[in-house]
């Protein structure tokens, strides 16, 4: 198992999508999961910046996630809402959600299942988001811990916006740093991480040195094809 954990904009998605594309692993986007819960508090117009409204309505909906590098979707309730969670709206509530303990017991522990289910079954699986290295998978053979400066990360995400003209560079910046602040109590980096800032690399540049470690420590680098279904 491959943990991939970093602030917003640092490059995680791609990074980590890349490296279990190449070493033919699973891919889990725990974020996702968290940015499904927050949007279907918005659908119910549940007050998600008050914690004990959310700690109340966290197991209410039913939060699946597909696990291929291809096409990973996340389901609401039996609905594929992945091409919904990634707007402005979500990420400027997600925190909120996802600060609140209640949350992340259900969703870390649903995690963990999956990560089990696919190690179960002989496969790996790369994981990414915040906690990996150190509440969700803290045996993860490699770790990684994903930075890059606060222009570049803020670049990158505004380029993933281009469909929200309000998303302009000094915004998404000051909301990137809002967000930050307000994940930092479960964004620590394992003491066994390796740093690595993707500031001044390539996309390719990072896959191929987390490719590289994964490789020293025993995963098998011949390629695969991309994981479907
Ligand atoms: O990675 P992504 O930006 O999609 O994550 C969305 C939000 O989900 C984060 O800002 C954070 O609040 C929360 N998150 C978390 N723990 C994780 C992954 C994401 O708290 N493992």
């Amino acid at each position: 198992m491959i943990a991939v954990d970093g602030p917003a904009g640092s490059g995680k998605s791609s990074t980590a999508r890349g490296v279990a594309t190449e070493l033919g692993l699973r891919y889990l986007d725990t974020g996702a999961m968290y940015r499904a819960l927050t949007l279907w508090l918005i659908s119910q117009n549940l007050d998600f910046g008050d914690p004990a409204t959310v700690a109340r309505n966290a197991r209410r909906p039913v939060i699946e996630v597909t696990t291929d590098t291809v096409s990973p979707t996340v389901r609401v309730d039996g609905t594929d809402i992945t091409g919904l969670i990634r707007t402005r709206e979500v990420s400027n509530a997600v925190s909120a959600v996802a600060s609140v303990p209640e949350v992340r017991t259900h969703l870390v522990a649903q995690q963990q299942a999956v990560l089990a289910g696919a190690c179960a079954a002989g496969e790996g699986i790369v994981a990414e988001g915040r906690d990996i290295g150190t509440v969700v998978a803290p045996q993860a053979v490699v770790k990684v811990f994903l930075t890059a400066s606060e222009d570049a990360r803020a670049e990158r995400r505004s380029a993933d916006l281009t469909a929200d003209p309000g998303a302009t560079p000094t915004v998404t910046r000051d909301e990137q740093k809002r967000r930050d602040t307000a994940d930092a109590a479960q964004s620590a980096m394992a003491s066994d991480a390796i740093k690595v800032d993707s500031t001044a690399l390539s996309l390719a540049q990072v896959i191929g040195l987390i490719v590289r470690v994964a490789g020293e420590r025993g995963f098998p680098l011949a390629g695969h094809p991309a994981r479907t279904g």
